[in-house]
């Protein structure tokens, strides 16, 4: 994995790689994320977004980082409308996106690498990250950066696509990211990067729900709780920092 340290199961890309592949598709992103799934993508941050609110009762701040167009940002919010949330990702085409969807509501959006968040030790009470961890080129620094910057008995909840487990998983990945999810994206976005090829190889490539459990772990935190969906297509990861 040219230029990449520490665990990291996704596909080579560099930071700079990543960020132009996310750019490329920031107009269609959330278009794809509702075709493929079937629109199951915004219960799935929902569920989520239920756990971070516990976090939050009678206020303080949530972190979403990696937050791309900025649907789990506003999905905690709804979840928490006293909480005050800041947003973070690299890519300043999902930002661009983010910023229309997010108007007025209190959603405080900066543009920061997930590896080097630009907040103080301790200063949520929450932090979520969607689909976004697979990404960061060190998933344990990540990690270990996203405890860093929660309150001690704060929480952080991981959703993510990993490999398939079991027949049904199996056949649902082999069907749909296999075979359609590189087509349709490719066809909805005209990426040239490939995003969706990339997208099916990082999710293969991907630890699996209780590597990743064991990686969050290692990297600071206790309490770790999986809950599976779509089959055990995409995993919450819930973790507190002691
Ligand atoms: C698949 S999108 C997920 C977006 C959003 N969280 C969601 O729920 O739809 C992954 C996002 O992670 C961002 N990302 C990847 N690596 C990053 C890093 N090291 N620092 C900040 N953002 C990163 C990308 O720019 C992209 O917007």
């Amino acid at each position: 994995m040219g230029g990449r340290t520490g665990v990291s199961a996704a596909p080579s890309k560099e930071s700079s790689q990543i960020q132009a592949m996310f750019h490329d598709i920031s107009s269609r992103y959330d278009l794809v994320n509702s075709v493929m799934t079937g629109g199951r993508h915004h219960a799935w941050r929902r569920a989520a977004a239920l756990e971070a609110a516990k976090d939050l009762a009678g206020g303080g701040w949530a972190l979403d980082a990696c937050c791309g167009t900025g649907d789990f940002a506003l999905a905690v919010l709804r979840e928490a409308p006293s909480a005050r949330v800041a947003a973070t990702d690299f890519t300043r085409g999902m930002l661009e996106v983010a910023k229309k969807k997010v108007g007025s509501a209190p959603v405080s959006l900066g543009r920061a690498d997930t590896l080097r968040l630009p907040f103080r030790d301790a200063a949520f009470r929450t932090a979520t990250v969607g689909w976004g961890i697979r990404n960061v080129s060190d998933t344990a620094a990540a990690l270990r950066e996203l405890a860093r910057v929660l309150a001690p008995g704060g929480r952080l909840h991981v959703l993510e696509s990993g490999p398939p487990q079991g027949c049904l998983g199996r056949l649902g990945f082999n069907m749909l990211c296999r075979g359609v999810v590189p087509w349709l994206g490719r066809l909805i976005t005209g990426s040239k990067h490939d995003a969706y090829a990339y997208y099916r190889d990082s999710v293969a490539a991907h630890l699996t729900a209780s590597q990743f459990a064991d990686l969050v772990r290692a990297s600071g935190f206790a309490e770790v709780a999986i809950r599976s969906f779509a089959f055990g297509g995409v995993t919450l990861h819930s973790a507190k920092k002691p």
